[in-house]
């Protein structure tokens, strides 16, 4: 059978169906895969029990994986493996439990930022038949074509800080956070453009998250804050967004220019989450 795209229908995101992932792809197949993630932004492939070796064989075929393994999920054999889950072994989080309770893109506070991140779906928590803890994405390169075209000019040349600080604040983020931080070693704040031009396809991306977008350089502080919020809030209206339920085996990948994400925490603490990240390198930003 050949290779099915199909457009989850909503502004972003596409499910790719009949590629066997437990093996090496042809170049043929991945150069379609590669082509419909950057049309897409989101994919997800379903249904197949991967492991860890496959989610690294398969991810990094789109660019050299960080090493982002914490000290404290030795119990994963890959350094290129993030673990994210609200279980707890011995009363100590095996992995990052509060990944996504904002609005935010991955490593937006590293002068080299994420390019992709990839999510698998080990356990997923269930109750009364539905599965639970959704993550939603937004499209920021449909939220940057949506805007007027005075915003798109006030916009043009300006630059924003990114804080790691900022995150921690506004989420209590506590021992794993910081971890997280230190690991790659990140500086408190970087500086990028608030409008990223994409390096594969062109698109312009808005580059603006709850979490992470503390100011903006050279406007005065109200002013900075409130076009903060008015483009954050922007990003995450409905028709920009899509929502993955998950379920148990899924893999899904975005896209770290021109998407933003958050998860959803509608679960209980006794109903375990699990995920295995991987995440592909990304270059520095002008
Ligand atoms: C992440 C993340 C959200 C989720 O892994 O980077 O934000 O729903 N995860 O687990
Ligand atoms: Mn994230």
């Amino acid at each position: 059978m050949g290779l099915q795209i199909r457009p989850s229908g909503s502004a972003l995101g596409a499910e790719i169906i009949g590629a066997d992932l437990t093996r090496a792809l042809d170049d043929a197949t991945f150069a379609q895969i590669r082509a419909a993630f950057y049309q897409h932004e989101v994919i997800y492939i379903r249904g197949q029990a991967l492991s860890d070796e496959d989610q690294i064989r398969f991810t990094a075929r789109f660019g050299a994986l960080r090493q982002l393994r914490l000290a404290s999920q030795s119990h994963v054999a890959h350094a290129e493996i993030f673990v994210v889950s609200n279980i707890r072994k011995d009363g100590k989080p095996i992995g990052s439990y509060d990944a996504g309770s904002l609005w935010h893109t991955d490593g937006a506070y590293l002068a080299n930022p994420h390019a992709i991140s990839a999510l698998r779906a080990l356990e997923v928590p269930a109750q009364d038949g539905r599965t639970l803890g959704d993550t939603q994405f937004a499209s920021v390169s449909a939220a940057y074509d949506a805007l007027p075209q005075a915003m798109k000019h006030r916009l043009e040349g300006l630059q924003a800080v990114q804080s790691f600080e900022q995150h921690l604040a506004k989420t209590g983020g506590g021992g794993v956070k910081k971890d997280i931080y230190s690991t790659v070693k990140a500086a408190a704040e970087v500086m990028h453009p608030l409008v990223r031009v994409h390096p594969v396809n062109g698109r312009k991306c808005l580059y603006v998250t709850e979490g992470y977008t503390a100011r903006i350089v050279g406007l005065p502080e109200d002013e900075s804050r409130d076009l903060i919020a008015e483009l954050a809030a922007h990003c995450i209206k409905p028709a920009f967004t899509y929502r993955h339920n998950w379920q148990q085996h899924d893999l899904v990948m975005w896209d770290d220019c021109s998407t933003q994400h958050k998860a959803t925490f509608d679960y209980p603490a006794s109903l375990p989450r699990l995920m295995h990240r991987t995440t592909v390198v990304g270059g520095t930003l002008h």
